[in-house]
């Protein structure tokens, strides 16, 4: 068995890298192209009884400078007609018939808007179904204003039980003040697990010259997905936050780009995972890159499987009164490696305490000042900052 063999809710994932509900998973072939490439799984796009218009454009990549930071994207469910994915999954079904398969579902407030869905790609054979009740662009009563109204959700969920005896898993939203409240509903009206988390409620940008919402349809924008990088502290945390309050398995999913990503996913308390803005950046073939990593990191730190990673971190996750104020750390500039350019001066002098000049073109910490905080370590380009205990000898070769 490889190590990265995964099983979830009693379906065997060949690895734990799934394709999250989106554009990467709109049509048969691209899921078939997925699985070629290497991936563990994939959840369909989002499928409703009717389909929902795809507004063009849709998608606004946010930068800082040439790197990309997240994407706003103001999607809604598949475009595609629910015959027409019955199609779609016979398709991928033909070649791959045993390939792990989860069906993204959406209803709103009527059990028949989610118990027909069901009812019409089940005999397709789907291995689970994902609820989406976490789109963060729709207006109504659908999407992540289900996932947000207590009663609408346990109702949701409960109708989707009754219609299946497949796995239900739930996709929560991280737009709520306690995401584990909103677990809980779901868990005892009969969820089976969790994926979490959707993306965040965001705004894309503004345009200064027409001062239009970005994207931008004719002058007019709205409210979107928050996706990529940047949603990863936020996902990763509601991912910790329901691992350490109940039993349910989780798909953690939110600006995963590495296999380092992932495994903090799997260390915060998730199975497996779902990535989607990845994918749509770089392409499917980045599974490579990622069940290499994963691999390697499992061999290294002699684990036998991902399953070993699921959870690792979660007794070191704590509140503040647990923590050790007593912990005294200040800077010490490894001068072999610093270069002067001055990068951790200007964020000390104006983000900290001053504790830092520059001495002979290099980086000096005057320990006095210094207050170990930790900003120095995070903005040199170089790595030639660390922290170490006050007054500790590993001081010496540093200053
Ligand atoms: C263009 C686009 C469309 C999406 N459509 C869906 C969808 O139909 N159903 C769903 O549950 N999530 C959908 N998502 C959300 C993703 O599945 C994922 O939860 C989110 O983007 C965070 O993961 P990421 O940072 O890896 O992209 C969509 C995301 C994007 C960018």
């Amino acid at each position: 068995m490889s190590s990265l063999e995964t099983k979830f809710l009693n379906i065997t994932f060949p690895n734990p890298f799934i394709l999250a509900a989106g554009p990467p998973t709109a049509k048969a072939a691209l899921v078939i192209e997925a699985f070629k490439a290497g991936w563990g799984g994939a959840v369909l796009k989002t499928i409703s009884l009717e389909p929902t218009p795809l507004p063009k454009p849709r998608l606004h990549v946010i930068k800082s400078g040439k790197d990309k930071r997240g994407m706003l994207d103001i999607e809604l469910f598949s475009n595609l007609p629910i015959n027409r994915w019955e199609d779609e999954i016979d398709m991928i079904r033909a070649s791959y018939p045993d390939h792990p398969l989860i069906a993204s579902v959406a209803g709103g407030g009527q059990p028949y808007d989610w118990q027909e869905v069901i009812r019409c790609l089940e005999p397709h054979g789907v291995n689970a179904f994902e609820m989406n009740v976490s789109c963060p662009s729709f207006a109504g009563e659908k999407g992540e204003k289900l996932g947000q109204n207590p009663e609408a959700l346990k109702k949701a969920v409960s109708w989707v039980r009754e219609a299946t005896k497949l796995p239900v898993i739930v996709k929560l939203t991280p737009n709520v003040t306690n995401i584990n409240s909103f677990a809980r509903i779901a868990m005892e009206a009969g969820a089976d697990a969790f994926t979490i988390s959707n993306s965040l409620l965001g705004l894309g940008g503004i345009d200064l010259d027409t001062f239009s919402p970005l994207p931008n349809l004719d002058g007019l924008g709205i409210c979107g997905g928050y996706g990529g990088p940047a949603l990863k502290p936020v996902s990763l945390r509601c991912t910790a936050s329901v691992a350490k309050a109940l039993p349910l398995p989780i798909l953690g999913c939110g600006g995963i780009s590495n296999w380092r990503d992932a495994a903090e996913y799997l260390a915060a308390g998730a199975s497996a995972v779902e990535i989607c803005t990845a994918v749509m950046w770089d392409g499917i073939n980045i599974i490579s890159g990622l069940t290499k990593g994963l691999e390697r990191y499992i061999n290294e730190k002699g684990f036998s499987a991902a399953a070993d990673i699921t959870g690792k971190a979660l007794p070191n996750i704590v509140t503040f009164p647990d923590l050790d104020l007593s912990i005294d750390l200040v800077a010490a500039i490894d001068k072999n490696l610093c270069n002067g350019c001055g990068i951790c001066i200007k964020a000390c002098a104006s983000g900290a305490y001053q504790a830092i000049t520059l001495v002979e073109n290099k980086a000096w910490v005057e320990l006095l000042e210094c207050d170990g905080c930790g900003l120095c370590v995070g903005v040199c380009p170089l790595n030639a900052v660390q922290l170490v205990q006050r007054g500790h000898k590993e001081l010496i070769p540093f200053i």
